[in-house]
This record gives C-alpha cells, structure tokens and sequence, in this order.
C-alpha cells in the first residue's frame, strides 16, 4: 500500500519550485487533437492524471515522443474517436477530449466520467452548449455519442462558469465554422492557459481573462511549442506549509496574482509575506482564524478549501469554511479530526475551532486534495503520521515528498 511517513512537529527553510500547472496541461493536452501539426510541451508535470490523458491520447492514435521537459504530440494520424471507460472512470477532465474531438473529426463517442469522490459533477453544460453549436447527442450504455455535419458558430451563455465545460466548448468553437460567443466564461487563469495555447497554434480566440470569449472560427490548427503556466494550487498548499510550520520558506515558478484572493485572506489572517513577480516568500506569523466561502475565480478556490482546513485546526480562533462548488468536499475533516481537529460540519460549512494540538496517528487519503491538507497537518503534528492511499497525491502532486524533504521535512515514501 503507498504510504507516506511524516513525523513532526517541524520547521521548513529553504525554496521550492511548482511544477507547471496540471489543470492548464490536462486542457491542453486535449487541444492537442485540434492540431494538423506536431505540438511540442515543456516541462509536462510527472502526474498520475497526466499519465491518464497521454495513455488516452495514445489509445485515440495520438503519437507521443519525447521526455517530460519536452514531449511532442502527433495528431496527424488519429485513428478512432472513442475515449474508454476504464481510462475516463479514473480521471473525469478527459471528458475535454469531446469538445476537440468532435470539431475536428465531427464525431465522438467518450465515457461519461461518472462521479467522483467530491460529487457527481455532471456534464449537462457541456452538452446542452455543443448541441447549441450543432452536435447531436446521444446517451447510450453509459457513453456520449455526439455526431455533426459540421459544428457552427452561434452565440451561447454558460449556466455557471464551469471550468470543464468552458474550456470543452472553447475547443469545439476553435475549428466550427463562423463566430462563436461564449459569455459567462470560468475565468480559472489555467483556462486562459488553454486560450492562450490554442492561439499560439492558430486559433482565433479574443476577450482572453474575460467572462465573454469570442471565437472565430479557422479551417485548421497547426502546431507548435508551448509551456503552461505555474501551479498556483501546488504553491497554496507549499505556502500553506510555511505558515503553518511558522517558517520562512520560499516558492516560486507561479504568477502570484493568480492567488491573490488566497494571499489576501491569509494577509487578513496575520500571516507576513514578500511577493516578488515570480513567487512569494512566507515568515513565521501568529495567525487569527478566519472565515472562507469558496467560489468560482478570482474567488477562493475550491482546490485550496481542504488545505486551509488544515490550516485553521491549528491556529488560534475559530474559521468557518463554506464549500460552495462542489457537494461532497469535506472527506478530509474524519481524518483531521482523527489527529485531534476540531470541526463541526454543519450543510456545506465546517466549523473550525483552532490552537488544537495535532497528534501523529494512521490516517487515509480519499481525494488529491483532502491528502495534501493530511500532510500538512502530519507536519505540525506531534510524532508520526502515516499517510495512506498516497496514490491520491500523486494525481496532482509532482514528487511532493522529494519536495518537502528538501525543504526539511521529515517525510518517508513507501510504495
Ligand atoms: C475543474 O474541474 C478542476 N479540474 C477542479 O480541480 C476544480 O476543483 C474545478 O474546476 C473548480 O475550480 C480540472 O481543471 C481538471 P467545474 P471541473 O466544471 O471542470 C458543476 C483538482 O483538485 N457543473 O467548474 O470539473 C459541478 O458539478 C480538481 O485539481 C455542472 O453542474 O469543475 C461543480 O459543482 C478537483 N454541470 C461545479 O459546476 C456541468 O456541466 C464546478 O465544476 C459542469 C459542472
């Protein structure tokens, strides 16, 4: 069983730096099958989910060569346009190939993801809007099936800013013949990534980093190179782990106006920073709990509400924190009481009473991020916790443990 052994408590110096940005790749990997030409990738992120999408990309007769700080994507020879169940049950993101598939190839039949352990995250935005822009679909035994003549460029306005079903129908409007506006756009900068990828291989995508995109159509994409941006959800929880252990860490390779909203909550709550244009420096802080909703971009991330968590079990005062995009997120809270948190859930909030002394003990991943706030804690803990499950971070996480050894954790993998 992949375990990880943390023994705290500990204090961190030093530097890390994010890998490249796994909610842009995963997108843009599936732009990679609007491209005629061979599209080149740096530094791709050695990530379970990554492996998911380059596995699924290959099945779909995607040529891949190269290593992870250079990886070239050949979609001039696809051969089928039928995304599997076994590889879409364990990574719902591949749903994205839809939109690229069904534009280019005007055909696509992909699992639907099902749900996940944070909810059941349908698909009925996405959907509604291709068959807006001229998709026939059918569900049948548990896959979309959706066909055109031809998609067609029309104007369409987004139920809620979905991240997924923005960038899916971003993608399928790229190669659609005529204009498309899309309003009420997800603003997540990783789908300003994708635009911005798409573009460089020859889209026609204007109002980038607005809620109204608009797309002209074009005959084909080409190729091209292209490195996404930092993960800013990475660097939240790594400055996370500075605050929390009250130590002057460094982490850099993220734009940090990306976190803005999440530094300036911490900010409110007392923590020092110095941010520099390419990361942000954390220093010891006596911090003040302090209450969290989650919300779409700029708004507090849905992906940092279990590391914050985290971090309120453990400093002084009360914080409630309201998850407010996804049903089902609060699978970390068992857990963290396990080591001695304090939480109450009451609907969709949890109850934090902090200044709690946390205790080493077995404890189990359920999600990417419920196991990062595990860790997190397992650092200010006393004595050892052991991490199951760690197979979870991996989805999300590039050699997290290597990471915090080098910033002086005391951390153990196990496979
Ligand atoms: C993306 O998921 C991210 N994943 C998630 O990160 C992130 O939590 C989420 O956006 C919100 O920021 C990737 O980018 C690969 P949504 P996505 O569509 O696209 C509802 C992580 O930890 N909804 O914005 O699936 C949905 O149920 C992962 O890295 C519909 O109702 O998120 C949810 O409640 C976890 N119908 C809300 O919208 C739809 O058709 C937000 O979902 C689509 C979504």
């Amino acid at each position: 069983m992949e375990k990880m052994l943390i023994n705290g408590p500990t204090k961190l110096n030093g530097s890390v730096r994010v890998s490249r940005a796994k909610n842009a790749y995963l997108p843009i990997l599936a732009g990679v099958l609007l491209c005629e030409g061979p599209v080149t990738l740096k530094n791709v992120p050695e990530l379970r989910d990554i492996n998911t999408m380059k596995k699924l990309l290959g099945n779909l007769g995607v040529k891949i060569t190269g290593d992870n700080s250079s990886m070239t994507f050949d979609s001039s020879k696809i051969d089928h346009v039928e995304a599997t169940y076994d590889l879409v049950k364990t990574m719902r993101a591949s749903i994205c190939v839809l939109g690229p598939l069904l534009t280019r190839f005007h055909e696509a039949k992909v699992s639907l993801p099902g749900g996940c352990a944070i909810g059941s995250r349908p698909i009925d935005i996405h959907l509604s809007n291709l068959e807006l822009l001229g998709a026939e679909i059918i569900l049948e035994g548990g896959y979309v099936h959706a066909k055109t003549k031809g998609l067609k460029g029309t104007s369409l306005v987004l139920e809620f800013p979905s991240v997924g079903a923005t960038e899916n129908i971003l993608m399928a409007a790229v190669l659609a013949k005529g204009n498309t506006k899309i309003e009420n756009c997800a603003l997540e900068p990783e789908v300003t990534d994708l635009a911005n990828f798409l573009n460089a291989m020859g889209a026609k995508i204007s109002g980038i980093g607005t809620k109204t995109l608009l797309i002209e159509g074009v005959e084909k994409l080409t190729g091209g190179e292209y490195e996404a941006i930092g993960d800013r959800i990475e660097a939240a929880t790594y400055i996370i782990a500075g605050l929390m252990t009250e130590s002057e860490i460094e982490v850099t390779g993220f734009i940090p106006e990306h976190l803005e909203f999440v530094i300036n909550k911490l900010k409110m709550a007392g923590a020092k920073f110095e941010i520099s244009e390419n990361g942000v420096k954390t220093f010891p802080s006596k911090l003040e709990g302090i209450d969290v909703d989650t919300a779409p971009y700029p708004g507090f991330p849905t992906d940092v509400q279990a590391q914050f968590i985290a971090l309120a079990t453990y400093i002084n005062g009360s914080s409630v924190i309201t998850e407010n995009i996804f049903e089902n997120r609060f699978m970390h809270v068992p857990e963290l009481t396990r080591m001695g948190a304090d939480i109450t859930l009451k609907g969709n909030a949890a109850i934090v009473k902090g200044g709690k002394e946390l205790i080493g003990a077995p404890v189990m991943c359920t999600d990417l991020r419920a196991s990062a706030a595990l860790v997190l804690a397992a650092l200010v803990a006393q004595g050892e916790t052991e991490v199951q499950r760690v197979y979870h971070l991996d989805r999300g996480y590039e050699k997290l443990a290597a990471k915090f050894k080098e910033l002086g954790a005391n951390i153990k993998r196990m496979d």
